[in-house]
């Protein structure tokens, strides 16, 4: 298995290869860097940016946005793809005003649309379908987010799951935690499913494609 220190290097070096980000959305990352918040990260949200550039989502729901900053690369993809809605939820009235904060200040005040829920509820109650669903909820839910997913997600339409790779623990054969093990049964389900096409990229902490047949 890759050392530590090999795997900071290289995200080191995968970040180092993404163009500079607007100053409010280092001020975000610094933020992270600072409080250990777990954001999606340069490399994960240009390439999250990327997919939703190639497929032209003008529709994108987010599980699990936290302050924003994944939110502010589907927005910046949506805007560009000819203008459309990112809808940011999280459970948390905080989060959402400060993600406000920071969107408004990214000029995406009329692409997001902000909701404080359980993320999967929110999605349950959100007419679709969308072009592009992506999922950073607490890992133990992931399992049972996947038909709410499905239903929700056009056919041709991408859903990208974030941390599949789970700090290499899903390796660790002794490793039966209950997020782990959720993440095993999220990646077993979706890449055995003959409703989806998938891989694995091991950008950061692994970002899972699915492409809805
Ligand atoms: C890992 S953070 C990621 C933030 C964001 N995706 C980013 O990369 O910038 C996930 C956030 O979603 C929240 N969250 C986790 N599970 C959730 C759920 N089921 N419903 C709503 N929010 C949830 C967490 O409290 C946290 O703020």
């Amino acid at each position: 298995m890759a050392t530590p220190v090999l795997i900071d290097q290289l995200e080191e070096y995968l970040n180092g290869l993404v163009p500079a980000r607007p100053a409010e959305m280092q001020a975000m990352e610094r933020y992270a860097r600072e409080t250990n918040f777990p954001i999606v990260g340069p490399a994960s949200g240009a390439f999250c940016y990327l997919i939703a550039r190639m497929v032209g989502a003008r529709r994108v729901f987010e599980l699990g946005s936290g302050y924003g900053y994944s939110t502010a690369w589907f927005a910046r993809a949506v805007v560009e793809n000819g203008g459309g809605t990112v809808h940011h939820v999280v459970w948390n009235e905080e989060l959402s005003q400060r993600a406000r904060q920071h969107l408004a200040k990214l000029g995406y005040n009329g692409t997001v649309q902000y909701r404080v829920s359980e993320a999967v509820q929110a999605l349950k109650e959100t007419e679709g379908p969308f072009d592009l669903i992506f999922n950073d909820i607490d890992k133990h839910a992931y399992p049972s987010s996947l038909p709410v997913i499905y239903e929700k997600l056009r056919p041709g339409g991408v859903l990208i799951v974030d941390n599949l790779l789970w700090h290499g623990q899903v390796m660790d054969p002794d490793d039966h935690q209950r997020d782990t093990e959720a993440i095993r049964e999220f990646t077993r389900l979706i890449t055995t499913s003959p409703e989806w096409v998938t891989s694995l990229v091991p950008i950061r902490d692994g970002l899972m494609v699915g492409y809805k047949k």
